[in-house]
């Protein structure tokens, strides 16, 4: 059950939380209220002006509300901070607005109003969780984390240890919202504090002051803004250093990923918007699983709120982000639909869409109503998913990779071995070799074939999967959205549809079939009963191995010193691939993660050697 913000907007125009009773920003001037409580007070944009070369600074937030505090720091951030800083915004937030209630409260803050439309594009649906967003070429990552902040501190602090800069403290009035100024709080904010971290906060309340002072800090008060007599403000008292992010050595700086693949593209892209290099090592582009002609992007649902479903519904807000950005050229926002297809499936449905997830999410239709979503007929209720859609694999990946910049060598990699100065040493076909500090290993399927003797095999099992391309037909032109069953059917492009696709475990073998192309085209019929999908003439056809793990979940993380690893990303690599992106990259550059810490072990290739 999603907990959603119950609000009104009062005379001013201001939006109001009627659970407590208490508004959102000044009625006085929201801006001038952020700027002089959070900025000015946390020695904002001053602070930022003296950043180093691709240093991080990273602001920590509870009580996202409008956003108007990370959208200002947006703004100034780029006005103030050197050009290749980085801004990590970090924010909790129990209940949500609506695109609807964002969109009211905006219009009462033009000063912000070109970077409040880009957010709105590209505000997820509130499930619960952690959504990464990035903006301004990666110069701007927001961490939306939506729950309880006493829930969710525990299991995040870890990742933010001495990382955060400075927090803005937003909650409702302690008098109004006790809940949320528990020890819980000062002693997250103390944990994640280094020597120069600072906090702000527009309430004076005494025990908003003695928790402070308890947890280390010093607090100081000053006149508060607008209608408030005082405010307290001041820093963390500990002798914590802030710990290294990345080296900013160019030589260091390069990784090399070995992988052609989404899952080589999204690393790439992430670690571009850290200012790092690339080398990418791959036969080709985009020329193993991800060179599908056509491939949906929609999330993982259950029936009841599973890590797995946690997973792809965080990584689905990272992936949009990231299409809608960086391949709008590529990206069809069509809809997805999930047909019923016969009555299990139905009461299934219905129960995933009942009150588990937002409606912006998932929403159930009826036959009629999936009949018009869809364009043709369908006949049978569906799940309806109205943010995903489906893209063009390969020139997508090309084009994250020359968005990365990378510097491609079309080349197999033999082998990786350690040299003796601690580096990587990396093989390739050619008698060549190439010596990293770093090296990521994005291969897919193959992915055991290169690990280096003293890193134990990780459970990958290939799936050999056949698509089969028909021609359309006038019956099936007129079709909207990806169609999701067993199989899968995507919308037209230039006169011909992606049907998918085959599953044979433990198959590697790339030869096309025939039967293969039965299958495809019986699965559809035997799904739809429709005219429609019947006698669908072959186009062409296309075989390629996934990559899967037993436990259904990605792998990204660290293998050994120096040495990472991506894979495992299944039958869903489009959706999952810019999540672990962000994570591997976040990883190598030592920066606070979007995940709890289970979450964080699921995906670890840690979690197979126990
Ligand atoms: C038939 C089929 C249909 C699919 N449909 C969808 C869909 O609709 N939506 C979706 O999200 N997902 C879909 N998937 C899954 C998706 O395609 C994969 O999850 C994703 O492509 C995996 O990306 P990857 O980069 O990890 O692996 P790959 O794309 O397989 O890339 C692996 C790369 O590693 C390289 N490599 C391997 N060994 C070496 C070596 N020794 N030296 C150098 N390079 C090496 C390969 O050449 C390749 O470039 C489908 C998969 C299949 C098979
Ligand atoms: C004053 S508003 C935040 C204002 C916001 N910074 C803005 O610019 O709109 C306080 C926010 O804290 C959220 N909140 C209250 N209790 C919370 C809790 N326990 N965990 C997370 N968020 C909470 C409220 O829902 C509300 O959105």
């Amino acid at each position: 059950m999603n907990s959603k913000a119950s609000v009104k907007f009062n005379e001013y125009g201001v939006p109001v939380s009627t659970t407590f009773d208490d508004i959102y920003f000044s009625i006085e001037s929201g801006i001038d209220e952020s700027q002089y409580v959070f900025l000015k007070h946390n020695g904002l944009p001053e602070r930022w002006q003296n950043l180093k070369k691709q240093e991080c600074f990273t602001i920590a937030e509870t009580g996202f509300g409008t956003g108007l505090n990370f959208l200002l720091a947006w703004q100034q951030f780029l006005k103030h901070a050197p050009a290749n800083a980085r801004l990590h915004f970090i924010s909790f937030e129990k209940f949500p607005l609506t695109v609807q209630q964002l969109q009211q409260a905006y219009a009462l803050l033009p000063e912000v109003e070109s970077i409040s439309s880009q957010f709105l594009s590209h505000y997820p649906a509130p499930e619960p969780g952690c959504h990464r967003l990035t903006f301004a070429e990666g110069k701007v990552t927001l961490d939306l984390w939506i729950g309880d902040v006493n829930e969710l501190f525990p299991q995040w602090q870890t990742q933010a240890e001495h990382k955060v800069d400075a927090w803005f403290l937003d909650g409702f009035a302690p008098s109004k919202n006790p809940d949320m100024w528990q020890n819980q709080l000062f002693e997250t904010m103390a944990m994640t504090a280094h020597e120069g971290t600072t906090y702000a906060t527009f309430t004076a309340a005494g025990v908003v002051r003695r928790g402070l002072n308890d947890a280390g800090f010093a607090v100081h008060k000053v006149p508060g803004y607008g209608r408030k007599r005082e405010m307290v403000c001041g820093q963390y008292q500990g002798q914590v250093v802030k710990p290294e992010t990345q080296s900013t050595d160019p030589q260091a700086d390069s990784v090399v990923i070995i992988g052609g693949g989404i899952s080589a593209a999204c690393c790439a892209v992430s670690l571009h918007k850290r200012g790092v290099t690339t080398k990418v090592i791959a036969p080709n582009l985009a020329d193993g699983a991800s060179g599908n002609p056509q491939g949906a992007v929609y999330p993982l649902l259950h029936a009841e709120h599973t890590p797995l479903s946690r997973f792809y519904w965080q990584a689905f807000s990272t992936a949009l982000n990231t299409y809608r950005q960086y391949v709008p050229e590529h990206w069809q926002a069509s809809g997805v639909l999930q047909p019923a297809f016969n009555e299990q499936r139905e009461q299934r449905f219905q129960k995933v869409a009942s009150d588990l997830y937002n409606e912006t999410t998932v929403r159930y239709l009826n036959a009629e109503e999936t009949n018009k979503a869809a364009g043709i007929a369908i006949d049978t209720p569906a799940l309806f998913y109205p943010q995903a859609g489906w893209l063009k694999p390969e020139p997508v990946v090309k084009s994250l990779f020359r968005k990365a910049g990378s510097d491609v060598l079309n080349r197999k990699v033999q082998s990786i071995s350690r040299t003796t100065d601690g580096d990587w040493r990396v093989s390739l076909s050619n008698g060549e070799s190439i010596q990293a500090k770093r090296v990521v290993l994005a291969t897919g399927h193959n992915f055991n074939e290169l690990l280096p003797a003293n890193v134990e095999p990780l459970p990958i099992k290939p799936v050999r999967g056949q698509i089969t391309q028909v021609k359309t037909t006038k019956s099936l032109a007129p079709l909207k959205m990806v169609l999701c069953y067993k199989g899968y059917l995507v919308p037209e492009s230039e006169g011909i549809h992606c049907l998918g696709a085959t599953f044979n475990r433990g198959e590697t073998d790339l030869e096309t079939r025939l039967e293969d192309n039965e299958d495809n085209l019986k699965k559809l019929c035997d799904n739809a009963k429709q005219p429609w999908a019947n006698g669908l003439d072959v186009h062409t056809q296309r075989a390629s191995v996934r990559a899967t793990t037993p436990d259904h979940q990605p792998v990204v993380g660290q293998l050994c010193s120096g040495l990472y690893g991506i894979t495992g990303l299944g039958s869903r690599g489009f959706t999952s691939a810019p999540l672990l992106g962000e994570i591997l990259a976040g990883l190598i550059s030592n920066d606070t993660l979007p995940l709890t810490d289970d979450a964080l072990a699921r995906l670890s290739p840690a979690r197979f050697r126990r």
